[in-house]
């Protein structure tokens, strides 16, 4: 039998035992434990990006019960908000408990957009262009024999028309390019300059922009988990109660912008912080996926959820997921690497299927939570402790400050100093 992630009590570990348990149970080594705390030199941030003074750290935590495809999975999630590990955690036990997360992901294709202007006639040059479709090609292919042989590269050509822009009408190449392992952008925005002499060739026109969409819908990642409605107990409500809730809240956000745009947030809360912990570029992530909720024209929920015939609750999730495990900082950063070895994700498929399973462990945990007994109590005892810390608590204090804020169900700031300082007073006294 393979390792669980199902590892009770983790949570109750003060960091550096939750080090020895993960180190443990991924087989990490010395040096990989050591990368989870500072990993990123200031040498290597000054080669990443310009006028560095310093680098930022940002907790990592590791999100328990997970089983993506069978594979029982550590999530390693890099995030500044309270309850979002805790919540992951919890719904991957929900979900575990229906057989985990059933993930899958399509080939590794950017689309590059070559913006070309200036035509007498739109719809004959995306004719020429589809006639000289594998010089392009070919020409793609010339720019990058690594991924060639690697079995990527340029794979098609496509051109669409754009009738009505404000400045008149354009025709858009579509180069269609898998980038295997890789997030991709560099090798595709290098394939699309180098086709752009030979587009204008071709077209008679003028080329504009040469650079990768971010609506990345050729690269799509989709994950389905089945809760056993008795799974959703709580104290007070029916487990199939709290599933009919949770439906209600997915049709709030499919039927409502102001509604999905939140709930979709509960989404990306999971994903990018897997994102982040594997230094891929959150920000493209977020892009393709906003915009693919907006793909029919109305802004919607990314995720469904429905009540199946047994009464079990499922939920599934699909956005564009270019994601890459090897290149940019992936490859800089000590702990991006560290954080793939822990997922065991040897590809970007792997990796993509693990985020999607986590968008969906986030967004089960947050509408569960809205659907019950709201977020607040879960967040503020999480929240109550960074209160705490702002007003000046350390070590044993943290807990003792934070606990006494949700008991008063005063959680601010003012008040978390004056608790501090009452204690410390009455511990300085004789
Ligand atoms: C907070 O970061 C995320 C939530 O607002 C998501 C949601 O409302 O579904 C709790």
């Amino acid at each position: 039998m393979g390792r669980s992630s199902r590892i009770s009590g983790f949570y109750k570990l003060s960091p550096s035992e939750r080090q020895r348990v993960l180190a443990d149970w991924a087989s990490l080594s010395p040096a990989q434990v050591a990368s989870l705390e500072g990993a990123l030199e200031l040498s290597q941030a000054d080669k990443m990006v310009e006028n560095v003074v310093g680098t930022y750290a940002l907790p990592l935590g590791i999100a328990t019960n997970f089983v993506v495809n069978g594979r029982d999975v550590l999530v390693p999630m890099v995030i500044e908000e309270p309850s979002v590990v805790a919540g992951a955690s919890y719904a991957a036990r929900l979900a575990r408990a229906g057989g985990g997360f059933h993930a899958e992901s399509g080939e590794s294709l950017m689309i590059g957009q070559i913006q070309v202007l200036e035509l007498a006639d739109v719809q004959a040059a995306g004719r020429k262009v589809q006639s000289q479709k594998q010089r392009l090609l070919d020409l793609a292919n010339s720019t990058d024999p690594v991924i060639v042989s690697l079995h990527g590269g340029a794979r098609d050509v496509e051109v669409r028309t754009l009738r009505d822009s404000p400045r008149g009408p354009m025709l858009v190449v579509h180069l269609l390019y898998d980038c295997r392992d890789a997030m991709g952008a560099n090798m595709v925005n290098t394939a699309c300059e180098a086709l752009a002499p030979l587009v204008e060739e071709i077209t008679g026109g003028r080329v504009n922009l040469r650079i990768l969409s971010n609506l990345a819908d050729r690269r799509l990642a989709r994950a389905r988990c089945v809760v056993p409605a008795k799974e959703l107990d709580t104290e007070n409500t029916a487990g199939a109660l709290v599933a009919q809730r949770i439906v209600e809240a997915y049709a709030f956000a499919a039927a409502d912008p102001y509604r999905a745009a939140t709930h979709n947030k509960g989404i990306m809360n999971g994903i990018d912080a897997v994102a982040l912990a594997t230094g891929n570029d959150w920000r493209a992530i977020e892009a393709g996926a906003h915009a693919y909720a907006a793909r029919a024209g109305r802004y919607t929920s990314l995720s469904t959820w429905s009540i199946d015939p047994a009464g079990n609750l499922v939920g599934e999730l699909e956005l564009p997921l270019a994601v890459g495990v090897v290149g940019g900082a992936t490859r800089v950063h000590r702990c991006a690497q560290v954080a793939l070895a822990i997922m065991g994700a040897t590809t970007a498929r792997d990796l993509a299927e693990i985020m999607v399973s986590a968008g969906l462990a986030q967004n089960l945990a947050a509408i569960r939570a809205l659907a019950t007994e709201g977020i607040q109590r879960g967040h503020m005892a999480l929240h109550a402790r960074q209160v705490a810390i702002a007003a000046g608590a350390v070590g044993d204090e943290v807990d003792q400050v934070a606990d006494a804020l949700v008991q008063e169900g005063a959680v601010r700031g003012d008040r978390a100093q004056q608790l501090l300082a009452n204690m410390r007073q009455s511990k300085s006294r004789p």
